[in-house]
C-alpha cells in the first residue's frame, strides 16, 4: 500500500491512525468463548508435560531452602473457604502494593513495580471489590498505582453480584474481597505493536502469582477465577472497548492448610 502524498502525517495524525487501528482489532478472545458455562468441557487426557524418552536423564540437585521458598511451596488456591475472614485495610494495601504498586525506583528515579513489564509500560489496572472488611467500606474501587490510593467507583454490598457473575462462587464461599485485573494493551502496544497484547497476558499471570503469594504470606485464602460473566463484569466496571478484562483473584477464608 502506498501513502497518499498530500496528507501531512504529523504525530497527531499518526496517533489517530494508530488508535483507530487498535480500536478496530478483533477482541482478545471471541465473545462465544467468554460465555459463562456451568461445566468445564472434557477433553481427552493428555500428558501433563513433555518428555524426551530417548534423551539421557540428568538428575537435579536438592533444592535450596528459605522462608520465601517455603511460602512459594504453600501457594495454593483455596478449595474450601467457608470460614469468614474479613480483610483489613493493611492487608488490602499490602496485596495491591506488592502485586502491582510502585514499590521502588531506579537510580534515575523511575518508578518500578513488583512484576517485570515489557518496556516498563505497565498496561494493567487493578479493581478491588471489597465485600467483608471492618475498616474498608464495602464497594468497588480502582487502585491508583501511581498515588498508592484507592478510587471509590461505587459503595455498596457486591456479594450477591459476585455470586451471580462468578460462575464458581457459591453461597458458602466466605469472600472478603476480589481483585479484578484488566489490561489497556495500547499502553504497551505503543512501543511493541501487537506484541503489547501478548505482554499484557504475560503480566497478568505475574500479578496473579504475586496476589496469591502475598495472600499466602498474610494467611488469606485466594483463588484465581476466570469463570465469570465477562459482559456483566465489563458493564459493572464500565470498561471502555480498549480495556480488556483479563482475570480476577478471589480472597476467601484462610490460607489453605494453614501457614508453616
Ligand atoms: C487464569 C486462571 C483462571 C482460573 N479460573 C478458575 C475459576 O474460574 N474457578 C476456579 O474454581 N478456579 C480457577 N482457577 C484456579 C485453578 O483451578 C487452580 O489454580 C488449579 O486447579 C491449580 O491449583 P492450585 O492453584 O491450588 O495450585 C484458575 C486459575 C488460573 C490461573
Amino acid at each position: 500500500m502506498t501513502m497518499p502524498e498530500n496528507i501531512p502525517l504529523d504525530s497527531d495524525d499518526l496517533d489517530y491512525l494508530y488508535e483507530l487501528y487498535h480500536k478496530n482489532l478483533a477482541p482478545l478472545v471471541a465473545e462465544s468463548a467468554l460465555e459463562p458455562t456451568a461445566s468445564t468441557p472434557h477433553h481427552a487426557s493428555e500428558p501433563v508435560s513433555k518428555t524426551y524418552q530417548r534423551a539421557e536423564t540428568v538428575p537435579l540437585a536438592e533444592t535450596a531452602e528459605s522462608t520465601f521458598l517455603s511460602r512459594l511451596r504453600q501457594r495454593a488456591s483455596y478449595t474450601d473457604a467457608t470460614e469468614r475472614r474479613p480483610i483489613t485495610d493493611t492487608e488490602l494495601a499490602t496485596l495491591l502494593a506488592y502485586s502491582y504498586g510502585e514499590i521502588r525506583e531506579t537510580e534515575g528515579g523511575e518508578p518500578r513495580r513488583p512484576v517485570a513489564s515489557g518496556g516498563a509500560c505497565y498496561p494493567l489496572e487493578l479493581y478491588p471489590v471489597v465485600v467483608d472488611s471492618l475498616d474498608v467500606e464495602a464497594g468497588m474501587y480502582h487502585f491508583n498505582a501511581q498515588d498508592g490510593t484507592l478510587e471509590r467507583l461505587a459503595a455498596g454490598d457486591y456479594s450477591e453480584w459476585l455470586g451471580t457473575s462468578w460462575t464458581w462462587l457459591t453461597d458458602t464461599d466466605a469472600v472478603s474481597a476480589v481483585v479484578v485485573i484488566t489490561a489497556a494493551p495500547e499502553r504497551a502496544a505503543a512501543k511493541y505493536d501487537e506484541l503489547g497484547y501478548l505482554f499484557a497476558g504475560i503480566e497478568t499471570g505475574a500479578v496473579i502469582q504475586n496476589l496469591q503469594l502475598v495472600a499466602t504470606e498474610l494467611g488469606i485464602g485466594s483463588r484465581p477465577h476466570n469463570g465469570l460473566d465477562y459482559r456483566a463484569v465489563r458493564r459493572k466496571l464500565r470498561l471502555r472497548s480498549d480495556e480488556y478484562l483479563m482475570s480476577s483473584v478471589v480472597f476467601a477464608g484462610s490460607t489453605p492448610g494453614g501457614r508453616e
